[in-house]
């Protein structure tokens, strides 16, 4: 018997950045995400006699799967059976592409299908929570919320919401990242003087965000979309040791776009815990803006992908 789960990854327009509880792995600022279409993390669960996790057919240390194997084991009454875990990632893995997002979120939804039960969406998110903050949001499809100090994110607007909505992923560098996310936001928490005014800061730029997106309104939201991960940044930038996850190429990326969306182009960017840059634009831009970037950034690998479904799970023999 095996249970499989397929999730695409949660991209935050309006960013997690820093935990109210590490011990619940609750967030202290609110998020807003789109899950994506495409990219994939394709999860399988087996009973064995131990634990195993095999992510792109490269055996993984326990020690970052085993509390949340052992939490599901709880949750789901599975005793102390082990779990054997393969996943594959059609998408660079652990470089600021999401991946934790959709892998955990595929994780719980893999193993949950293993045992049989069947569990409401507002349980499977809160179970991958465990694994991840933002694996909350890929158990829901299209836009999704996971508001601060929730255990748990919820949908916002359903993947057909914005037909014409894109996200044009920047690929500066293949391999994974230096400092996870998690260590990433912790050392933020800890030593950046600005951090308290980040979380301060954060909801009012969520709200205006969620409005923003409500009325489809790019000239609104893409500068919120802009601060969130910038003053996100600004605690990366001022944590001590700093973190610096930006390459020259990224860089090049952010003032190519300022002077694409002077000519025009409604095409905002965003980072995460790593060197990508992710823009969002309507979709009758993308050809011109790939080519436009690729003309002024050179050498680097382009994705394009649009809001999809939540997590699929299944069982079979
Ligand atoms: C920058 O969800 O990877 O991508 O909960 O510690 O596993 P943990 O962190 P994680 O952090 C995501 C941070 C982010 C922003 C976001 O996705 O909201």
């Amino acid at each position: 018997m095996t249970g499989w789960a397929v999730a695409g990854p949660s991209l935050a327009l309006i960013k997690y950045w820093g935990k109210s509880s590490s011990a619940d792995n609750t967030p202290a600022t609110g998020s807003l995400a789109v899950t994506l279409a495409g990219l994939e993390s394709r999860t399988e669960a087996a009973f064995d006699t131990r634990d195993s996790v095999v992510v792109n057919d490269e055996p993984q240390p326990l020690a970052r799967f085993t509390p949340f194997l052992d939490n599901l084991r709880r949750e789901l009454s599975l005793g102390d059976q082990g779990l054997a875990v393969v996943s594959t990632n059609n998408f660079p893995t652990a470089a600021g592409l999401a991946s934790s997002s959709s892998g955990f979120a595929a994780l719980a939804g893999a193993v949950a299908a293993l045992s049989g039960s069947s569990l409401s969406r507002p349980r499977l998110s809160a179970l991958a929570r465990q694994g991840s903050g933002s694996a909350t949001r890929p158990v829901y499809g299209g836009f999704t919320v996971f508001d601060a100090g929730a255990t748990a994110a919820e949908p916002e607007h359903d993947e057909a919401f914005w037909p014409e909505f894109r996200v044009v992923l920047c690929v500066v560098r293949e391999g994974a990242k230096a400092t996870s996310s998690r260590t990433g936001m912790e050392s933020s928490r800890l030593t950046s003087p600005y951090y308290g005014r980040w979380v301060e800061t954060s909801p009012e730029v969520l709200a205006e965000a969620r409005q923003a997106l409500t009325h489809r309104d790019w000239g609104r939201l893409g500068p919120l979309v802009r601060q969130s991960y910038l003053r996100m940044f600004g605690t990366m930038f001022s944590a001590e040791p700093p973190l610096i996850y930006w390459q020259p190429e990224s860089v090049a990326l952010i003032h190519a776009l300022a002077e694409l969306r002077a000519e025009g182009y409604q095409a905002w960017e965003t980072m995460d815990a790593g060197p990508q840059v992710k823009v969002f634009c309507p979709a009758d831009q993308v050809r011109k803006l790939v080519a436009e970037l690729d003309r002024r950034v050179p050498g680097l690998r382009y994705l394009t992908a649009e809001p999809g479904p939540g997590l699929r799970t299944g069982r079979k023999e």
